[in-house]
């Protein structure tokens, strides 16, 4: 552990609490970073909301048993918009949630009209209604589901073609919407979505500003923890399907990851050897 450096755990239902991790990692302060992802569980945004309420703190709360992180960072919109709430019950650490990025893109738009691209599950969320309301009332604001590219940004982190469709649909929801023509800024409101930012903005009909909360989580963070300066640290990634991670665990490893293991569910989500974790 770099001197003074603070432990963080970054959790996502898959690959895109990475989008979240970079901006952590390139924020210039001194943390020791672990990754858990619950892939078992993924998509969370085709999940209910008493699920995530039960499983989410659940999980997090045995993994800072055994990974005794000094914050913990729920970097997945799905789960922060309905779980916070019993997560920091559950955890003795303080929880850093992602917020949908509402504000600043309705801080941004020039036209008065922003788009909200998120999972099925936080685009008709009440907490999603109360940003809007809060800071987005005089705007127009086009929302978007997809579960779909939530899985092209699994694809595309594996190696594979992002599927084209999902990407297509997504911009064609945006833009086709009443209002859309006028569209200048597209908040990135699941955190797997950066990570086809530049798939998506490939695709949009003309140039607009993508928003994501990876930077403002970052700031947080090294408010939350009076941080230190200097460079972070990546240590440990687990997930709770071994299989499906072996095919990302390469994203892991550009990141600085090599050390891999598996969050065995049953009886209570024991952190084990994942072997084999060099075949990737
Ligand atoms: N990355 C998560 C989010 O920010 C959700 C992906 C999923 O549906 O599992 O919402």
């Amino acid at each position: 552990m770099v001197n003074g450096a603070k432990r963080v755990l970054v959790f996502d239902s898959g690959v895109g609490g990475l989008s979240v991790f970079d901006a952590i990692a390139a924020s210039g302060h001194a943390f020791d970073l672990d990754y858990a992802a619950d892939n078992a569980w993924l998509p969370y945004g085709l999940k209910t909301d008493e699920q995530l309420r039960v499983r989410v703190p659940a999980l997090l709360s045995r993994l800072v048993e055994q990974w005794a992180p000094d914050a913990v960072v729920v970097a997945c919109n799905t789960a922060s918009t309905i779980a916070l709430e019993p997560v920091r019950a559950a955890l003795s650490v303080p929880v850093v949630g992602v917020v949908p990025p509402i504000k600043p893109a309705a801080a941004q738009t020039r036209t008065g009209v922003i788009g909200l691209l998120a999972t099925p599950a936080t685009v008709q969320r009440a907490y999603t209604d109360d940003l809007i309301a809060q800071f987005a009332s005089d705007k127009r604001v086009i929302r978007f589901g997809s579960a779909a590219l939530v899985e092209a940004a699994e694809r595309k982190l594996r190696g594979e073609k992002a599927q084209q469709s999902a990407i297509t649909e997504a911009i064609d929801g945006l833009f086709s919407a009443p209002g859309g023509d006028q569209l200048d800024v597209v908040a990135l409101a699941c955190t797997h979505f950066p990570l086809l930012a530049a798939e998506l903005a490939a695709v949009a009909p003309r140039p607009c500003l993508w928003m994501d909360s990876g930077e403002a989580i970052a700031r947080r963070l090294v408010h939350v923890l009076i941080a230190q300066e200097g460079p972070s640290r990546v240590q440990r990634a687990a997930f709770t399907s071994a299989d499906s991670a072996r095919a990302s665990l390469r994203a892991f490893k550009a990141r600085g990851f090599s050390d891999f293991s598996h969050i065995v569910e049953a009886p209570n989500f024991q952190i084990a050897p994942f072997d084999d974790a060099s075949s990737a």
